[in-house]
């Protein structure tokens, strides 16, 4: 029986094992410095005067449309093609999560279908990087009036970059997580970015309870921390970011080279830096693709979620862009230890259904 081929693979080791048990030999869990230390090296490397580590990507975002004071009355737009916590975070802050559908090849927001999309109520987009792939940033602000807030959804877009600016300093705000699919992962985890103070400071309210300082509380809040011991696992990989991204972009090249006239591969927009949270292919046959995968012991995924198609979405459509994506996206096996020959065994089984 040959090996299993994994979906994902965290890359820590001794650093990661030492500080996290610095942190337990400490006592000092959660509320310590190691969460300064974390949003120190997140804020240097995406460039923004701020980093709040939170406790999930669907916490970053939940915490983006609060100090944005989105709520009843107001629409965000949202692409009907993403992890379904994009919309879920604007419909539980009581506003209206407005679906617009994607280019299919790309995964990405249209921009000419968000300023479509606008009303008078609009107060926001949600601009999700998916994947990686950063949205072609000029093209959506150019779509857009400038009282209209850009929140990045940069869930999967740590060490991306668009014409050299790097994801997560190009909006208002925006969202990372650390799940382990993601280049840089604390288990559950994330971040929200921003060069704005007041968002900061508002951020910071809301993910303890609402405390201004002890006693002043204006707003009620939640606890969505991220503890020092979680921060712990999180700072080494954050030193080796440039590493980690060499690394993925290793495997991305190495499937690209393999696959590239089989199926369609995924790329950056010209002059931008792709962040390879995954490598998501598209074929027709995609399930005949992921059950013959899976019969191989190769760990694969469907791609994300056509939003529309779920129960709480059901009213919205249609969205052919998305449903395109949805039925061809496959999301191959992606970690920075994956070998030559674990690619060859991807690529065989692959190659195989296409040529069919
Ligand atoms: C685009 C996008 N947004 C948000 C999230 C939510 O992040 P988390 O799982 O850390 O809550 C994810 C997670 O996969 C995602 O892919």
């Amino acid at each position: 029986m040959t090996e299993p081929i994994r979906l994902a693979k965290p890359d820590v080791g001794e650093r990661e094992a030492a500080l996290v048990a610095e942190v337990l030999a400490s006592g000092q869990l959660t509320m310590g410095a190691k969460v300064e230390e974390l949003e120190r090296a997140l804020a240097g490397a995406v460039g923004t005067a701020h980093a709040a580590a939170v406790s999930s990507g669907t916490a970053a975002l939940h915490l983006a449309v609060l100090a944005l004071e989105i709520g009843p009355g107001d629409e965000v737009v949202v692409p009907a093609y993403t992890f379904p916590a994009t919309a879920n975070a604007v419909e539980l802050c009581g506003a209206r999560a407005v679906l617009v559908d994607v280019d299919p090849d790309t995964f990405l927001l249209k921009p000419a279908a968000v300023a479509a999309a606008l009303t008078p109520r609009t107060r926001a987009i949600m601009a999700v990087h998916l994947f990686g792939r950063p949205v072609a940033w000029e093209e959506l602000q150019t779509a857009v009036p400038q009282d209209v807030a850009l929140i990045e959804d940069a869930a999967g877009a740590l060490g991306a970059s668009y014409r050299g600016t790097p994801c997560g300093a190009l909006g208002v705000l925006a969202c990372f997580s650390f799940h382990p699919r993601k280049i840089v992962t604390t288990g559950e985890g994330g971040a929200v970015t921003t060069d704005e103070a007041g968002l900061d400071a508002a951020v910071r309210r809301f993910r303890h309870h609402g405390w201004v300082e002890v006693g002043e509380m204006p707003t009620p809040g939640f606890n969505y921390r991220l503890p020092d011991l979680l921060c712990a696992l999180g700072i080494p990989q954050l030193e080796r970011l440039e590493e980690l991204l060499g690394a993925r972009e290793r495997v991305a090249r190495g499937y690209t080279e393999r696959l590239e006239h089989f199926v369609l591969t995924p790329s950056a927009g010209d002059g931008d830096r792709h962040g390879w949270q995954a490598y998501v292919v598209q074929l027709d046959r995609r399930d005949e693709a992921l059950a013959a995968l899976r019969a191989e012991g190769i760990e694969a995924q469907i791609g994300t979620w056509a939003l529309h198609r779920l129960g709480a979405y059901h009213s919205h459509g249609p969205f052919p862009g998305a449903d395109r994506a949805f039925e061809r996206a496959l999301a191959l096996p992606f970690h920075t230890q994956l070998t030559d020959s674990e690619l060859d065994r991807v690529t065989e089984v692959l190659t195989h259904i296409v040529s069919k």
